[in-house]
C-alpha cells in the first residue's frame, strides 16, 4: 500500500480540497500519513494570493529534491491555485517535479498516480470542470480530530476581479453548486456526527447568482435560501460562512442572519478599504457609506453579533490620508479579528499595471498600526465580556495545557477554561468568563443543573 502526504497552504478553500483529494486517495487504496519523510506520494496544495505564499510553495518544491534524491521511487505532485496558473512552467523547471493537478481537477489524482506508477511524467491537468464536479462532497472526517466540524464548498471560482487579485484567474469563473447537493451533503455530513459547517465560497453572498452584475435586488438572495434550508438540518447546531462580498449583501440576507438561529451571529465581511477612492481603484461596487449601512442594518437586529475583516494597506496610491479613512472606520465597526494584508502585486491582475508605489516600510508601518489599535480594542472589549457566560462548541485540549481545553463562542471568540467533568470535542458546554486578554477568554466550566 502506497502511503500519501498533502501539504496544503492558503485559505478554506484548499483545505477542503486538500480533505477531499485525501478522500479520493483514500477510496482509492492509499493511505495517509503525517509527514513527508513517511510519504511515497508528496502533494502540495498551493495558494498564489500574494507573492510570500509562491515563494513560500517554491522553497518547499526545493526541499522535496533533497527527499527524492534519498528515495527516488517518490512520486511529486502539486495542485491548488499555482498548479493551475503555473503547473506547465513549473513541470519543466523542476526537474523532480511529476505532476500539477488544477483547482478544478482533484478528481483526477487517482488516474493521475496511476499513469506515473506506469512510468508516464510531467502530466499538467488544468481543464475546467462544472459547478458539481466529482469529489466536491467527499469528506474524510478525521475521527481522532475535528470531526464535529466540516468546511463544505457551495460554489467554485470568481468573477468580481477585484483589480488586485489573482483568485479569479486561478480558480475560473463562478459557478454556483445545485443547492439540493449542498443539503444532501450537509445532511450526511450530521449523519456522521457533524454539528457545525462552515460554507465557502469566494463570494458565497453571490451563490446562486453567478455572473450577474450587484447590487442584486433587495428581496432576493438565493444564498439566504440556501442558509434556510440548511437551518432544518437535524444535527446541525452552527452554520458558518465565509466571503461574502458587501456589494451582494442585501435586506433579505441580512434578515436571514438575524432570523434563522442556527446562522452564527458572527460575520466575515471583507472592507480592504475605507476610501471610496480605493475602493473604486480595487473595483470593489460598494461605498464605506455602503459598508457603515450593511454594518448598522446588522448591529441593529443582532446587538451581539461580531465582525472580522479582511483589509490591504499599501494598494497603489494608498494617501495617508486613505489610510486614516480605513484606519476610523476599522475603529467605529470595532472587529473582533481583522486579516491585515500588505499589496502584493500579482502578474496579470488590472492593478499589477499600476505603479506599486507604497514603499515596503511603509506598508509595514500602516499595517503595525492596524494590528495594534485591534489589539488595544479587542483587550478592552473582551475585558467587558468577564462575567457573562457563552455557550461554547468544544475543540478539545490546549495542545500547551492539555489540562486546559478550548472551544468557540457562537460569535467565534476563543474561551479556554479546565474542565469539571468528563468532556469530549464537540461537546457544547456553558463557560462563565472570568478574565481575559486581547487574544483569549478564560472562564469556568458552568455546570448545569
Ligand atoms: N474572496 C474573498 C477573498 C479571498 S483572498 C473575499 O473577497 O472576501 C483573501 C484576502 O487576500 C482578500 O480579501 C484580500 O484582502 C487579500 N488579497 C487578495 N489579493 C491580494 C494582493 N494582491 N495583495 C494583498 N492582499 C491580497
Ligand atoms: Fe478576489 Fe475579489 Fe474575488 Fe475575493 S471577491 S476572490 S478579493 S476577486
Ligand atoms: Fe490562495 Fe487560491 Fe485561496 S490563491 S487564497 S489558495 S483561492
Amino acid at each position: 500500500m502506497l502511503n500519501f502526504y498533502i501539504k496544503t497552504y492558503g485559505c478554506q478553500m484548499n483545505e477542503r480540497d486538500s480533505d477531499s483529494a485525501a478522500a479520493i486517495l483514500e477510496e482509492n487504496g492509499y493511505h495517509a500519513v503525517d509527514s513527508e519523510e513517511d510519504a511515497d506520494i508528496v502533494i502540495l496544495n498551493t495558494c498564489s494570493v500574494r507573492d510570500q505564499a509562491e515563494r513560500k510553495a517554491i522553497g518547499k518544491l526545493w526541499i522535496i529534491k533533497s527527499l527524492k534524491e534519498k528515495r527516488p521511487h517518490m512520486i511529486f505532485g502539486i495542485m491548488g491555485c499555482m498548479a493551475q496558473s503555473r503547473g506547465e512552467e513549473l513541470l519543466q523547471t523542476i526537474p523532480h517535479l511529476d505532476f500539477a493537478i488544477g483547482t478544478d481537477q482533484i478528481h483526477q489524482l487517482p488516474e493521475v498516480i496511476r499513469a506515473i506508477l506506469e512510468g508516464e511524467r510531467k502530466i499538467d491537468r488544468d481543464e475546467r470542470s462544472g459547478p458539481d464536479t466529482p469529489g466536491i462532497d467527499v469528506h474524510r472526517l478525521d475521527e481522532s480530530g475535528r470531526h464535529f466540524s466540516a468546511f463544505v464548498s457551495i460554489m467554485r471560482g470568481c468573477n468580481r476581479y477585484c483589480s488586485y487579485c489573482i483568485v479569479p484567474y486561478v480558480r475560473g469563473p463562478e459557478r454556483s453548486r445545485d443547492p439540493q447537493g449542498i443539503v444532501d451533503e450537509v445532511r450526511s455530513l450530521a449523519e456522521r456526527g457533524v454539528c457545525e459547517v462552515m460554507l465557502l465560497g469566494q463570494n458565497v453572498a453571490a451563490y446562486g447568482l453567478d455572473g450577474s452584475v450587484p447590487p442584486p435586488p433587495e428581496d432576493c438572495s438565493p444564498f439566504a435560501d440556501l442558509l434556510a434550508r440548511l437551518q432544518e438540518i437535524e444535527g446541525i447546531r452552527r452554520i458558518r460562512f465565509t466571503s461574502p462580498h458587501p456589494a451582494f449583501f442585501n435586506r433579505r440576507l441580512i434578515h436571514a442572519i438575524a432570523e434563522l438561529p442556527k446562522v452564527c451571529k458572527n460575520v466575515h465581511l471583507p472592507l480592504q478599504s475605507g476610501s471610496d477612492r480605493i475602493l473604486k481603484l480595487m473595483n470593489r461596487p460598494y461605498t464605506a457609506e455602503k459598508y457603515r449601512d450593511i454594518v448598522g442594518n446588522l448591529k441593529s437586529l443582532i446587538p451581539d453579533i461580531t465582525f472580522s475583516t479582511d483589509v490591504i494597506v499599501g494598494f497603489p496610491t494608498e494617501t495617508e490620508e486613505d489610510f486614516q479613512m480605513t484606519r476610523d472606520l476599522m475603529n467605529e465597526v470595532g472587529f473582533d479579528n481583522s486579516y491585515i494584508f500588505k499589496y502584493s502585486p500579482r502578474k496579470g491582475t488590472v492593478s499589477a499595471r499600476m505603479e506599486d508605489d507604497v514603499p515596503q516600510e511603509e506598508k509595514e508601518r500602516r499595517n503595525q498600526i492596524l494590528l495594534k489599535d485591534l489589539e488595544d480594542r479587542l483587550a478592552v472589549r473582551n475585558e467587558s465580556l468577564v462575567g457573562k457566560t457563552f455557550e461554547i462548541l468544544l475543540d478539545g485540549p490546549s495542545k500547551r495545557n492539555p489540562n486546559r481545553w478550548s472551544g468557540r463562542t457562537d460569535g467565534f471568540k476563543l474561551a479556554v477554561f479546565e474542565p469539571k467533568t468528563a468532556l469530549k470535542p464537540g461537546d457544547f458546554i456553558q463557560v462563565r468568563i472570568i478574565r481575559s486578554t486581547s487574544m483569549t477568554l478564560y472562564g469556568e466550566q458552568v455546570i448545569e443543573a
